[in-house]
């Protein structure tokens, strides 16, 4: 039995505006849904009424408008914490996206723990913001990044891992690893790995930008130091991140960027700073947005987020069935359980140059590196061309990417 009727995924997709537009003269197939998901009418509401009626900075001012901002913006922290299951509302940082997160992380975490040659284990197929922040701050602390190898089906190389926690590449101080690939929708099995690596006293990070849309995730049950995700992939306003730290972690660490609502006192003579999370959140925030995370969250929630997982499970393997009967395509991330991507590539065929095809039908697919340029090499392609998937999603889509797919390699490859 499917996870939704299709009168309920026409239901779902009427609540989403852009789906009715026509793209080229051609209804819009979005199949771009891990680069940034699409609002349903209730977010986009939520934020015109914030807009409308409290707009007002937060944490600043006594007047009546203010504290009705400030509250919209603590509601979708308490939202938030409700929603991955965090023992204390103070675990949520809200920060203006998962790359934001990850650079916090490294920029007070980092500094503060990490030593000349210390590893930080990362995957082979890591999305950059989960490299360059540990490159980066190795710079100065001299610190090394890893990865952890993975095998021809993008499944993480376990034995490569167990070795390289056991000290193989130097001693490891941090496994800041993705839930889920975007590059090829991969599931990685974190729990176990987050277990193994605790075990040996290492922290651990998970980014969460893939998963945390995809399927419930609950800290407790992840028992990790960090999770970092992003508000615009699920179903939120651009602009909306959090970082989760487990609380005696957060407290232990000192600021990082300075300014205006993270401290406690300033003067020349020095400056104590406020506490957790709002040490780590200086300057005015994004409390507009913040009215449409809390929309979003409850969006989810009212679909359910085993069903969206159900969904996708459906979807990936109708697109794996229907992509795999056409000629010199080859689909990269055959491991399951996946969340909802599907990345191909069709032989003698640039992937920007099959982007391009397929936008004048109408279809939206990501083509490129996506930002994993060292998932691309490990596969020896220039890019794929990755198809993602929401609860709205149908099988009929599928079939037009098919369709566009073979037109495709008609015209570029001859066959
Ligand atoms: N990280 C986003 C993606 O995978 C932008 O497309």
């Amino acid at each position: 039995m499917s996870a939704f009727t299709p009168e309920e995924i026409q239901a779902l997709r009427s609540r989403f505006p852009i789906l009715g537009r026509t793209v080229h003269g051609k209804p819009l197939v979005y199949l771009d849904n891990a680069a940034t998901s699409q609002m349903p009418n209730s977010v986009i509401e939520a934020v015109r009424e914030f807009d409308r009626t409290k707009h007002a900075n937060v944490h600043r001012g006594v007047h009546q408008l203010s504290q009705e901002a400030t509250d919209v913006h603590e509601g979708s922290r308490d939202r938030l914490a409700k929603f991955l299951n965090a023992r204390r509302r103070e675990e949520i940082v809200l920060t203006r996206g998962c790359t934001e997160s990850i650079n916090l992380v490294a920029n007070t975490w980092g500094r503060q723990n990490l030593r000349s040659k210390d590893v930080v284990l990362v995957s082979q197929i890591e999305h950059h913001a989960n490299i360059v922040p540990w490159q980066l701050i190795g710079n100065q602390t001299g610190s090394t990044v890893v990865p952890i190898p993975v095998l021809d089906d993008t499944s993480l190389d376990q034995d490569a891992f167990l070795k390289l926690l056991e000290g193989a590449a130097g001693p490891v101080k941090l496994l800041a690893i993705q839930h889920v690939s975007n590059a090829f929708g991969t599931i990685h099995p974190v729990v176990e790995m987050i277990r193994l690596a605790r075990a040996r006293g290492i922290a651990t990070l998970v980014d969460g930008a893939q998963s945390v849309p995809h399927f419930a995730v609950d800290v407790q049950a992840l028992d990790c130091d960090f999770l970092v995700f992003s508000g615009h992939k699920m179903h939120a306003p651009t602009g909306t991140g959090v970082l989760y730290g487990k609380f005696e972690v957060l407290d232990a660490l000192g600021p990082w960027q300075g300014g205006g609502d993270m401290i406690d006192k300033v003067s020349f003579s020095g400056t104590t700073f406020h506490e957790v999370p709002y040490r780590f959140e200086a300057g005015t925030p994004n409390f507009t947005a913040a009215a449409g995370f809390t929309a979003a969250l409850d969006f989810l929630e009212e679909v359910g987020m085993e069903k969206i997982h159900d969904r996708d499970t459906e979807l990936v393997a109708y697109a794996h069935q229907e992509l795999s009967t056409v000629p010199g395509l080859k689909i990269l991330g055959t491991h399951l359980p996946k969340a909802g991507v599907v990345s191909f590539v069709l032989d003698g065929i640039h992937p920007y140059d099959a982007g391009m095809f397929l936008d004048q039908m109408g279809i939206a697919v990501r083509t490129g590196h996506h930002c994993a340029q060292p998932a691309m090499e490990r596969f020896g392609v220039p890019g794929t061309i990755r198809a993602s998937f929401a609860m709205f999603t149908t099988e009929t889509e599928i079939d037009t990417l098919v369709e566009g797919v073979r037109r495709v390699n008609k015209i570029l490859g001859g066959r």
